[in-house]
């Protein structure tokens, strides 16, 4: 825009100016509305006009702003900490609020590489990742991801890390593989890639429980995360489990790895804990870790200013409490079924769609050149920029990114709507969606 002294996230076109929420959409300053069909990038659950959480920050906001946590803790704070260990796997009982999903990941691995030093083990410093992944845009957050293209020109300034395949079965599981053998498979590259490493150097491997930005909503296999599960205890080895995008509700139960059986060391919740009310983000660990620290040199060395913000903590603690009280997790696996449903009868026929998976509000739609091979388009027809901008023409917000199958090449569009949605809003972005789709691939 002319005249804005805004550094701008992209300098090739300009943005409209949001003016009002309404719902599931949102109105610019021209008065055109806009269905969320993303929430942003997974963010907006509740919609961009809930009263109650509106409420609940002004409440705070006229109790108290700002207390530092050096000197208080505060009543939000401790009621939210409350509330999430007791409705997160079993033994994640001590929370750390931040003010973003990046820097709950920075937490993680201090957190991880602090508790190993106080066990007598400061070799271990070494993390193991998965490529197409996204974990952050902060140099440690960025350089445990495996996204190319967020990467590449920091390239020189991330810490080494190692990255195993992606539990991706649309692309890479074999066709006389089964689900098991084949997540046994992309697993075990785990435990191949710690003897390499040598055990006693690894000390976390990283991965989101279902895969966000980079790849659209890739759901892992029955059983991978069993064994990752397993080989990261057989190795002394901590599971950070990255639920910054996928959980709170977003693939159905509060945390997704609900679904996978399985309970990680440390995880990281963003997103839809403060639904875009206010910045908040949290890691939460297990207790042995904490027992560690405290044993130990008695306090986890690290800080933010605006750690555990009491208007923050107050508007997440809202939004928690209304995912729970209101049983929106049975509403979203139901209404999840239905957008896949209205999806795959809108776009299921067209000849370049790929894929269309997900769980719960949080949906992935694959792009192929052709079906048949499933070979991607050429990087340089840029089909998810294009996708973007055309939806958003047409009064949809969706997430659409380029590099899907390897950082390079491939396109998809991630589809996570407010869990407010209705069917009829479903349809509209199943319509707007395929109109858009035949719009740029023809
Ligand atoms: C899985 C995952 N982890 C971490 C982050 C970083 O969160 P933030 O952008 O709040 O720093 C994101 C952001 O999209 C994410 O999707």
């Amino acid at each position: 825009m002319e005249n804005s002294n805004i550094l701008p996230r992209h300098n090739s076109y300009d943005l409209p100016i949001a003016a009002y929420g309404d719902g599931c959409y949102i109105i610019d300053k021209n008065g055109k509305k806009y269905l969320d069909g993303s929430c942003g990038a997974a963010v907006s659950c509740l919609g961009h006009s809930d009263q109650t959480i509106n409420d609940a920050i002004i409440k705070q906001a006229e109790k108290l702003a700002f207390a530092h946590t050096s000197f208080f803790t505060n009543e939000p704070a401790e009621e939210l900490a409350k509330l999430l260990s007791t409705n997160s796997p079993t033994g994640l009982d001590k929370v750390y609020f931040v003010s973003s999903g990046s820097e709950a990941i920075e937490a993680s691995l201090k957190l991880a590489k602090q508790y190993f030093n106080e066990i007598g083990k400061p070799k271990k410093h070494k993390v193991i990742s998965r490529k197409q992944s996204y974990h952050g845009n902060t140099l440690g957050a960025l350089a445990v991801g495996g996204n190319v293209q967020r990467r590449s020109l920091f390239e020189d300034l991330l810490i080494e890390t190692s990255l195993i395949s992606p539990c991706y079965k649309y692309r890479f599981q074999d066709a006389n593989e089964s689900d098991i053998q084949y997540g046994l498979r992309v697993a075990n590259e785990l435990e191949d890639e710690i003897i390499r490493l040598g055990p006693n150097n690894v000390m976390a491997f990283i991965a989101e429980t279902v895969v966000g930005a980079t790849a659209g909503a890739l759901t892992p296999v029955k059983g991978y995360f069993e064994r990752i599960r397993e080989i990261c205890t057989n190795y002394n080895v901590l599971l950070i489990l990255d639920e910054v995008m996928c959980g709170m509700g977003r693939t159905g139960p509060l945390f997704a790895c609900d679904e996978e059986k399985i309970v990680p060391d440390i995880i990281t919740i963003a997103k839809g804990l403060g639904a875009g009310y206010q910045p908040i983000a949290a890691m939460m660990c297990q207790n042995f870790i904490n027992d560690a620290i405290n044993r130990g040199s008695g306090f986890f060395q690290h800080g933010h200013t605006y750690l555990g913000h009491p208007i923050a903590c107050a508007a997440s603690l809202a939004v928690v409490n209304k995912l729970i009280k209101e049983n929106f997790f049975e509403k979203i696996r139901k209404k999840g079924e239905y957008l896949q449903k209205s999806l795959e009868v809108t776009l299921g026929q067209n000849e370049y769609i790929g894929d269309i998976r997900g769980r719960g509000l949080f949906r992935g739609i694959e792009l192929v050149k052709n079906r048949n091979t499933k070979e991607p388009f050429p990087k340089n027809l840029n089909i998810a920029g294009n996708i973007k901008k055309k939806a958003l023409d047409l009064g949809l917000i969706c997430y659409p990114t380029q590099g899907t199958v390897d950082g390079t090449v491939g396109d998809h569009i991630l589809i996570a709507p407010p869990f407010i949605i209705n069917e009829n809003e479903m349809n509209e972005i199943s319509q707007k969606l395929k109109n858009t789709i035949e719009y740029i691939c023809n």
